[in-house]
């Protein structure tokens, strides 16, 4: 395995360069994203993934948990994204209850989500208990990630956010389920929250790329939620996440200093008038 082979240089990004990637040893960079804006700027960095996560429940709608995004709010946010996205692979999760037992609506939610918002995947949560959604949603040509280990739209079910599958017997469920997913014909798994030698053999056992959150690095790629890698969200400190920027420090300092500049009749100065 050679990690210096680069493929910066597609000009799109499939689930096939995906695979790709996996076979050539080359990490998977994914980041959540739920606007034109920031998605614009993702794609120009050269980042393989994008995933309009319903993580947006939280950081863009202030909900405590995902589950109260509907799959209109969804769709908005995800047609923002494709429209500033040229190269990166748009992934967008299937919200809270419109997958989860009817796989009819778990079909037609994903087709709304393709055809309104022009992504390139869905994402559910969950193994075998949502094997007939998936199946079905691959059946009309839809690429399908998956989603493992610490579920957030199970938080009521989990009733606690600390690390999965630390017993063996959710451990091995986690393993089943995984490869229940890859047999489907899933493109990819998220795995979150797990122990990091769980996302080792995961990685190991299956051929599509795994990607993690709080995995551990023996994984293919990781994800990270955007606003709280750019320290814009800063209650939220899990031990997985690093953060590369103290975003919302930096922006007090600029609205402060636009402020003082706007009541000290220092803005606008003679040339920014007409
Ligand atoms: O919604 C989301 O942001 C996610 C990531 C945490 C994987 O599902």
């Amino acid at each position: 395995m050679s990690s210096s082979i680069s493929f910066r240089n597609v000009t799109k990004v499939t689930t096939h360069i995906l695979q790709e990637m996996k076979l050539k040893g080359e990490k998977i960079a994914m980041l959540t994203a739920y606007d034109y804006s920031f998605a614009r700027i993702l794609d120009s960095t050269g980042i393989d993934v994008i995933l309009v996560g319903d993580s947006a429940s939280n950081v863009m709608a202030g909900h405590t948990s995902t589950l109260p995004i509907t799959l209109n709010e969804m769709i908005y946010h995800a047609s923002s994204v494709v429209r500033g996205v040229k190269r990166a692979l748009v992934v967008v999760d299937l919200p809270f209850g419109t997958y989860q037992g009817n796989s009819k609506e778990a079909l037609n939610s994903s087709i709304r989500i393709m055809k309104e918002s022009g992504a390139d995947a869905v994402k559910l949560e969950g193994g075998k208990e949502i094997l007939e959604s998936v199946d079905r949603i691959l059946s009309a040509g839809i690429p399908v990630m998956g989603h493992l280990g610490l579920t957030p739209q199970s938080i009521h079910k989990f009733g606690t956010y600390v690390v999965r599958a630390t017993s063996e017997e959710e451990a091995a469920k986690l393993v089943d389920d995984a490869h229940l997913l890859e047999k489907s014909g899933c493109f990819s798994v998220v795995l979150e929250k797990i122990p990091a030698t769980l996302g080792s053999r995961v990685t190991k056992e299956l051929k599509i790329p795994i990607i993690g959150i709080g995995a551990g690095n023996h994984v293919d790629g990781q994800v990270l939620v955007l606003h709280d890698m750019l320290g814009i969200t800063t209650e939220f400190s899990p031990r997985f996440l690093r953060r590369y920027l103290n975003l919302s420090e930096e922006i007090r300092g600029a609205v402060n200093s636009y402020i003082n500049d706007v009541k000290t009749i220092d803005f606008p100065n003679e040339k920014e008038q007409y």
